[in-house]
């Protein structure tokens, strides 16, 4: 209980503090093979020698290609560090420091998903710190003396939002992934190229896409203090998505680049953009919570742990919510919203995911999700029956 009554009164803390630190306020272009401009992108901010850093996946696909023909084309040196893996650690960070500050790269180019652009971040951070070890950069929040080096980001994925998000996830040296908040995180441009999507599975595009959806949903209905474009741009991801992503997936998915298909994922990147900007300017929510604590108990990966949680924790909320959910279904055309989210679970494969949960755990997860949703403000602040019975639902 006590445990409880601190939670509901700290729980519009986070949207304060968040509101304290700065937030980057790039540049965007948009467009299918967008990542051919970014020479000229770089040429016009004058920088001579860039570092572009992606993983070994795209690498071999050859995806960064386009990027180092504009950048030859603009006269404009580049080094490139391909050696990020889906879960950076200290090591990695560590490599890409070295190759930032040995080639004396004046701005960073991340090409990639999640994991590239918040290694990139704490990268770039740590060049304007050589004299402290990556070990160090890690902590809640990070502190910037003056910015960070720029950042040119270019997602791979439609869907973590991490483009813009001014956290970073790395796997600090006691093996434990943590969440750290750049003060002072200079991201220049983001190029939202949906060339680049095009080779993620359908399954992979519709849970990056229910991810996004996710944070954009919990942008709208959380308890920050509103901003009427912050929620604008909230309302337009929803609504982007609800009309997309079933393009993409599904009988009518195509993974051929025909017109339809580039809009629509053109629609997704965008719309995980403003997922991006949900998630810095009115935080995530209860999902959040409960899809991080089962991420990580079960290691079930992120997109499929909200596909799992979105329905039941939107339906737990559907009373504190009522005016927000028909604000939503409006604004997007539906007749129910979440009727509309259900169908869309349903037509992207997303509503059969595997529950993992099982009911020896639900102790240790009602700790780690009470603990998770200090992060955020919620609608509404659970207690421990709240969450055990929601995660009732989902157990085996
Ligand atoms: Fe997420």
């Amino acid at each position: 209980m006590e445990t409880y009554l601190f939670r509901k009164h700290i729980h519009r803390l986070p949207g304060k503090v968040i509101h304290a630190v700065p937030l980057p306020k790039p540049e965007v272009t948009e467009g299918f093979g967008a990542r051919g401009h970014i020479g000229e992108l770089c040429r016009a901010a004058g920088y001579k020698q860039v570092l572009v850093v992606t993983d070994k996946t795209l690498h071999e696909l050859g995806y960064e290609k386009k990027i180092s023909e504009s950048l030859e084309a603009a006269g404009i040196r580049y080094r490139l560090f391909a050696d990020i893996c889906s879960e950076p650690t200290i090591p990695v960070i560590d490599a890409g420091r070295q190759a930032a500050m040995e080639s004396q790269a004046e701005c960073i180019i991340a090409l990639g998903g999640g994991s590239v652009m918040d290694s990139c971040k704490i990268i770039a951070a740590g060049v304007k710190m050589p004299h402290l070890p990556s070990k160090v950069l890690l902590p809640k929040f990070l502190l910037v003396p003056g910015d960070t080096l720029p950042v040119i980001m270019v997602p791979s994925t439609a869907g973590t939002g991490a483009e813009i998000t001014v956290g970073a996830v790395v796997t600090n040296e006691r093996g434990k992934k943590g969440s750290t908040v750049l003060v002072g995180l200079k991201v220049v441009h983001v190029v939202l190229d949906s060339e680049l999507t095009f080779h993620a599975p359908q399954s992979v595009t519709a849970a990056c896409g229910i991810d996004a959806l996710s944070h954009c949903i919990e942008g709208v209905v959380s308890d920050v203090e509103e901003n009427a474009e912050d929620m604008r741009m909230s309302m337009e991801g929803v609504r982007l998505i609800l009309q997309n992503l079933p393009k993409l997936t599904g009988e009518r998915g195509s993974s051929l680049p025909d017109e339809e298909a580039i809009e629509a994922r053109g629609n997704m990147c965008r719309a995980a953009l403003y997922g991006g900007n949900a998630i810095n300017t009115q935080l995530a929510g209860y999902v959040h919570a409960f899809a991080h604590s089962i991420g990580a108990k079960y290691h079930l990966p992120h997109g499929q742990a909200i596909s799992l949680m979105l329905l039941p924790v939107l339906e737990f909320q559907q009373s504190a919510c009522r005016e927000k959910y028909e604000k939503m279904a409006q604004y997007c055309g539906v007749p129910d919203f979440l009727e509309a989210v259900r169908a869309l679970l349903k037509e992207c494969g997303m509503d059969k995911i595997t529950s993992p949960v099982k009911e020896e755990d639900h102790e240790e997860l009602i700790k780690m999700v009470a603990a998770d949703s200090i992060n955020y403000s919620a609608p509404v602040t659970m207690n421990n029956r709240q969450i055990k019975d929601i995660l009732e639902q989902i157990t085996k």
